[in-house]
């Protein structure tokens, strides 16, 4: 065998397609509304940003690794051990140490067809195989993970509510996923859009994390909470997998600003109310007022919506979205999730989703 004549990547890693974050800027457009990473109108709670600024004076100071008033506060605010937690830089950087920490070359992690894109990437960069499980309606299938379980198989990653389709699994499903699933296997429940759900239903797992030794739920407060741009997630876990993925972690993988801005956010439980108030609201209208013009909207329980476009010249998602960017308002192309026909809009401030609604009328050549 030859030797390469430059460095080589672990096998796997030129196999992934590198994630491409929603765009952020219309150019030549005035007014801009960035309706294309689900992040929230309403912005963080006023007392997370006053706590954000009061770091400024202190940034010589390395943050407590454990992160451990934000854990604690987590834990007060679920009712939850905080030994139990672990925080990350973003919910991205959990399920990324969760693949290098159960997976390793040759071994399979599990995603559904149109899943969260951190999951091929995460489990692609470890050394593993991504297989990919059937949806069935645009929702995740409980059967068809099962089915595509092997002997190989270490990790499920399941989004629920997921993303970027906006559909969720009920909680007993869940827990019949569960059930069939080897115990060597782990589930790992990424319940970042949790806050937004409002079905009887539906749990983010925490009961299952908490009697179980092979579920894990990670969240994050880049959504509800408005904190995206700090990089901030946490997760639940058994004590097991604590360790195991402590020892992996960077020993000051959050910041001291996320640390301070999230234990403010996740206390000031009005602000979330009024988040969830405001999605509820605007997520039903948008909806239907979507559909009166003729298109087909995947129903969500999340803080967005998958829209649907028709193959005709002149009213594709490419198009729609090149006429809405033209106009300031920016979707999400979901190609990359094997949605080419779709877009993805998060659901935004009153302004930003009369404007769309009126865009997309004008864009079909109705009128609203
Ligand atoms: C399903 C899902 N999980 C995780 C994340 C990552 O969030 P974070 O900002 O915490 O890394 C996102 C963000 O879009 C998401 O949609």
């Amino acid at each position: 065998m030859t030797a390469a004549t430059r460095p080589v990547p672990r096998a796997g890693v030129l196999e992934i397609e590198a994630y491409v974050p929603g765009k952020s800027s219309a150019p030549g457009v005035a007014k801009v509304f960035k309706l294309s990473s689900n992040e929230t109108p309403l912005g963080p709670s006023p007392r997370a940003i006053a706590a954000y600024k009061a770091c400024a004076d202190h940034l010589e100071d390395y943050p407590d690794g454990a992160a451990s008033e934000l854990r604690e506060a987590i834990g007060r605010a679920f009712g939850l051990d905080p030994n139990r937690i672990v925080c990350g830089a973003g919910s991205d950087e959990l399920l990324n140490m969760l693949a290098r920490a159960y997976l390793a070359d040759g071994d399979e992690a599990i995603h559904t067809t149109h899943g969260f894109l951190v999951y091929p990437i995460a489990t692609l960069g470890a050394g593993a195989k991504a297989v990919v499980a059937a949806e069935s309606d645009f929702t995740a299938s409980v059967d068809a993970i099962l089915a595509a379980v092997t002997k190989k198989t270490k990790i499920v990653f399941l989004a629920n509510p997921n993303n970027p389709t906006g559909t969720y699994i009920s909680f007993a499903e869940v827990k019949r996923l569960h059930r069939s699933l080897p115990p060597n296997v782990l589930l790992v429940l990424d319940a970042a859009y949790a806050e937004y759900v409002r079905r009887n239903d539906y749990e983010s797992g925490i009961e299952l994390v908490a009697t179980s030794e092979n579920v894990v739920m990670t969240r994050t407060f880049s959504k509800i909470h408005g904190l995206a741009a700090l990089r901030l997630g946490w997760m639940f876990a058994p004590a097991e997998v604590v360790a195991a993925v402590n020892r992996i972690r960077g020993p000051f993988n959050v910041s001291a600003p996320a640390i301070a801005a999230g234990i403010a956010a996740i206390e000031d439980h009005a602000h979330q109310e009024r988040a969830r108030e405001h999605n509820a609201r605007w997520l039903a209208w948008l909806k239907e007022e979507i559909e009166k013009l003729g298109l087909k909207v995947t129903p969500s329980v999340a803080n967005f919506l998958l829209i649907h476009f028709p193959q005709t010249k002149g009213r594709t998602a490419k198009e729609a979205d090149a006429f809405l960017t033209k106009r300031g308002l920016i979707l999400r192309q979901v190609g990359a999730y094997k949605l080419p026909d779709a877009l993805r809009m998060s659901v935004g401030t009153e302004e930003a989703n009369r404007l769309v609604v009126a865009a997309l009328a004008e864009f079909l050549g109705r009128t609203a």
